[in-house]
């Protein structure tokens, strides 16, 4: 059976490679695949939540693991990197360095958090530029909000609660998350931080 798909605003279609990577085949349609992916992201966040210390996670790896955990009961290409260009993110072939770089930054500014950013701050820039990246073919959006709340988390500090409603899907709420992205493409973080305390 052909599963067609829907694409809610600011969201990236899947090439037809990916498409094939379906692991459930009795998914056909957008509101299944939904809810299967919903299922699978918990038992990562429950998974990720419940481990004492998985480690540094300040890694590459850790960032592919939490993505394959994530994903993994979904798609066959779950924690591996886009092999294509898209609307948003960057080169394919650039996709390790940057998100080496993001990383390190990462490291740098929580090392220096007394003299630099706040936590919050810091948070919410490591956000944008990971979905800017767009390292993954599909849930980069999701990923990487469990990824800022993870470093929260961390840090002692509360989660973000991203405006409170469901980001899947058009709504007002993603209305507002993607043009806070958009401010912050052009530098102005003014939005993203009201929004992910809001
Ligand atoms: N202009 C933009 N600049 C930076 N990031 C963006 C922009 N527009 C969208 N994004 C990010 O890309 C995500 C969509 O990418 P993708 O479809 O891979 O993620 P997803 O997890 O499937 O989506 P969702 O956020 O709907 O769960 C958005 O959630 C948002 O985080
Ligand atoms: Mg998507």
């Amino acid at each position: 059976m052909m599963m067609k798909f829907e694409y809610a605003q600011g969201a990236t279609p899947l090439d037809p490679d990916e498409v094939d990577g379906l692991i459930p085949f009795h998914i056909t349609t957008q509101g299944q695949l939904n809810e299967w992916e919903a299922a699978n992201i918990l038992e990562a966040e429950s998974w990720l939540f419940s481990t004492a210390n998985p480690g540094n996670f300040l890694t590459i790896e850790f960032t592919r693991l939490l993505h394959k955990k994530m994903l993994s009961k979904t798609w066959e290409w779950a924690g591996t990197f886009r092999k294509t260009s898209r609307n948003i993110g960057v080169d394919p072939n650039k996709i390790t360095m940057d998100l080496k770089n993001l990383l390190d930054d990462l490291i740098y500014q929580i090392i220096n958090i007394n003299n630099g950013f706040t936590i919050d701050e810091i948070a919410y820039r490591f956000h944008h530029r990971l979905v800017s990246i767009h390292p993954f073919p599909n849930g980069n959006g999701r990923h990487a909000r469990l990824m800022t709340d993870y470093l929260l988390a961390r840090a002692g500090s509360p989660k973000f609660t991203w405006g409170k409603e469901s980001l899947i899907g058009e709504g007002p709420t993603r209305t507002k998350y993607i043009e806070a992205l958009r401010q912050a493409d052009k530098h102005d973080y003014s939005k993203l931080a009201a929004f992910v305390r809001s």
